[in-house]
């Protein structure tokens, strides 16, 4: 029988912008408050990426650039590079094909894959799967939103929640046993009208009239997609650990997506993980959709250690959720 051929993370990268946007100007911006944004979501600030012509492949492209040089190697190497991310730099071209060529993979296919917040966890397991099949030996998932190009700074319901970041895992055949074990990806469209952007795709292309009503901006109804989310991942969460024969106890860090303190808190409660074993980084970043577990990853890489159980866990646009074990694959280098 022919050696299964597993795909591990092997090096991560990634990317924020200088601009630190706090809670204090955001009060200067709409009716809100520090109290209120740190209680309700546990956001302090989030990046944002400033300049004219500047895109989410300027966000994509450093993070894919910082981990071709940890791990040393030729751009041409690449095999495949796939951007998850609901901010494209147009709707064509692929970020991607903008991200491979700034960083000059010119043997590398690339595609964008949009799963809204859920969307590295998406582009992981397809990643991966490439790498199983014995056919790519190099891909690249990288996880890259320009949040603040889609976020109406007029309404405080979703100005306070979001920021612009990227983050990126190059995936490699590795040993048996390590690497992406499983994922428990959902998605339900009945969903969708909590939220997404009204605008700008086929069905309502820009006009003066959809300008004029705002809807080029990220529309959600809050409380909704958070009575949705602390449930469904922390559920999908559970079921993964579960059906691998796990428990809270063999976990070495739960990589949630930051969106919310509160359903980070709910899913970490729901498995028996403890708070010092959870990476969170809200506080710093906001929620940057695709870029949330990748930019965990990369903050915490220097903590993690061959053999760690990582749960990866996802909520959003979509709805899309889901969640990833992932064994770690490398002890962290100098
Ligand atoms: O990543 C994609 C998936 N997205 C999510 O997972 C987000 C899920 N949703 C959430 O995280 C939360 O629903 C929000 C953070 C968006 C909102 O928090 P909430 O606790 O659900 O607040 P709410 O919308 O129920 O509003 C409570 C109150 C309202 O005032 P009244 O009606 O009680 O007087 C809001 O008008 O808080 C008010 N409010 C604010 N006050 C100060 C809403 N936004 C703000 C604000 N500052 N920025």
């Amino acid at each position: 029988m022919a050696q299964k051929i597993s795909a591990a993370i092997t090096a991560v990268g990634g990317y924020v912008p200088e601009y630190r946007l706090t809670n204090k100007e955001l009060e200067t911006m709409v009716d809100t408050n520090d109290e209120w944004i740190k209680s309700r979501t546990g956001v302090e600030e989030r990046r944002i990426l400033k300049g004219e012509g500047k895109a989410t492949s300027d966000l994509g492209a450093p993070a894919v650039m910082d981990l071709i040089q940890k791990r040393g190697i030729d751009p041409l190497e690449i095999d495949c590079i796939i951007c998850c991310t609901v901010t494209p730099d147009m709707f064509f071209p692929a970020t991607a094909n903008i991200i491979s060529e700034k960083v000059g993979a010119k043997n590398a296919f690339s595609f964008d894959l949009g799963a809204a917040c859920s969307g590295f966890l998406f582009g992981l397991t397809t990643g991966a799967a490439f790498v199983e099949s014995g056919r790519y030996k190099k891909v690249i998932v990288v996880g890259a939103d320009k949040m603040s190009a889609i976020t109406d700074y007029s309404d405080r319901t979703t100005c306070i929640l979001f920021g612009d970041g990227a983050g990126a895992v190059l995936l490699e055949p590795g040993e048996d046993g390590f690497g992406v074990l499983d994922s428990n990806l959902k998605s339900d469209g009945t969903g969708g009208k909590y939220l997404h952007m009204k605008a700008g795709g086929s069905l309502r292309p820009a006009s003066p009239e959809t300008l004029a009503a705002k809807e080029h901006f990220i529309f959600q109804e809050g409380p909704s997609v958070f009575k949705f989310a602390v449930t469904g991942m922390a559920d999908v969460a559970y079921e993964l650990v579960k059906r691998n024969n796990l428990t809270g106890d063999d976990i070495a860090w739960l990589v949630p997506h930051q969106a919310n303190k509160r359903i980070i808190d709910a899913t970490a409660n729901r498995m028996g993980v403890p708070t010092e074993k959870v990476m969170l980084n809200i506080m710093r970043y906001g929620n940057t959709t695709s870029g949330t577990i990748p930019l965990c990853l990369w903050d915490w890489e220097k903590q993690l250690k061959k053999g760690d159980n990582l749960v990866l866990a996802a909520f959003g646009g979509g709805f899309t959720w889901g969640a990833t074990l992932v064994k770690w694959a490398y002890d962290p280098k100098n």
